[in-house]
C-alpha cells in the first residue's frame, strides 16, 4: 500500500529511503516497500497499485533530477495519480547550490500534482541558508528537505520530525490499525 520511490547517485538519498521507511513502519499496515526507481524507470505502471507514494529524489547538475529520475520522469505523464497520495524529499547542498536548492522535489511534485496527486508532507524553510528553489511554493518545501553536505547532523531529527507530520496527514486506511 506504501512505496518509497528513490534515485540516488550518491547513496544520500538511498540512506534516507531506508530511514523513512524504518522510522514509518510502525505506524502502517503494511509492509513499506522502498524501490529504487533506476530497476523500474522502463515499467512504472507498477506505481499504480500504490495508495501512497514517498518519492525521493536528491537535485543534482544545477537544478537538475537525479539521472534515474530523470529518465523515469517522462514516464510519469502516463500515470493517473488522482487516487494516489505522494509525499516528497529530496537532498540537496544549499551552500554549493544557493539558487537551486532542492530544486528536484519542486520538479517532481509539480508534475505528479498535475497528474491527479494528493500531496503532504510540505516543509517548512526555517533553519535553511538558501536563495532560491523550484521545490519551494508559498513559503514551504514541496517536501523534507535534507542536506547531507552540510547538515548530516540533522537528518535524524529532521527525518524523525516529517515522518510524525506524515502519520497526522496519511489517509487513515493506509496506517496501523
Ligand atoms: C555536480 C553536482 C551538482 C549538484 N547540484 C545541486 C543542485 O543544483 N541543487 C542542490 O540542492 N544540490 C546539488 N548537488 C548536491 C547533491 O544533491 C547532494 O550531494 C545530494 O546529497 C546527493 O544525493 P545522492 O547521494 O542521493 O545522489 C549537486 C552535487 C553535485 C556533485
Amino acid at each position: 500500500m506504501i512505496a518509497i520511490v528513490y534515485g540516488s547517485s550518491a547513496l544520500n538519498t538511498q540512506g534516507a529511503a531506508e530511514a523513512i521507511a524504518a522510522e514509518l513502519q510502525p505506524y502502517v499496515g503494511a509492509a513499506i516497500e522502498v524501490i529504487d526507481v533506476a530497476t523500474i524507470k522502463d515499467n512504472l505502471e507498477q506505481l499504480q497499485e500504490y495508495r501512497v507514494l514517498l518519492i525521493g529524489c536528491p537535485t543534482w547538475n544545477i537544478g537538475e533530477l537525479q539521472i534515474d529520475w530523470e529518465d523515469a520522469f517522462p514516464h510519469l505523464d502516463a500515470l493517473d495519480f488522482s487516487t494516489i497520495t505522494v509525499a516528497l524529499f529530496g537532498c540537496g547542498d544549499q551552500y554549493g547550490y544557493p539558487d537551486n536548492f532542492q530544486d528536484a522535489i519542486g520538479i517532481i511534485g509539480r508534475r505528479v500534482r498535475e497528474l491527479g496527486a494528493t500531496i503532504i508532507g510540505r516543509w517548512p524553510t526555517d533553519g535553511y541558508d538558501f536563495d532560491a528553489s523550484v521545490g519551494v511554493e508559498d513559503g514551504m518545501f514541496f517536501g523534507l528537505a535534507l542536506d547531507e553536505d552540510n547538515e548530516s547532523e540533522l537528518t535524524v531529527g529532521r527525518i524523525q520530525a516529517w515522518v510524525a507530520q506524515l502519520v497526522t496527514e496519511l489517509p487513515p486506511e493506509v496506517l496501523a490499525t
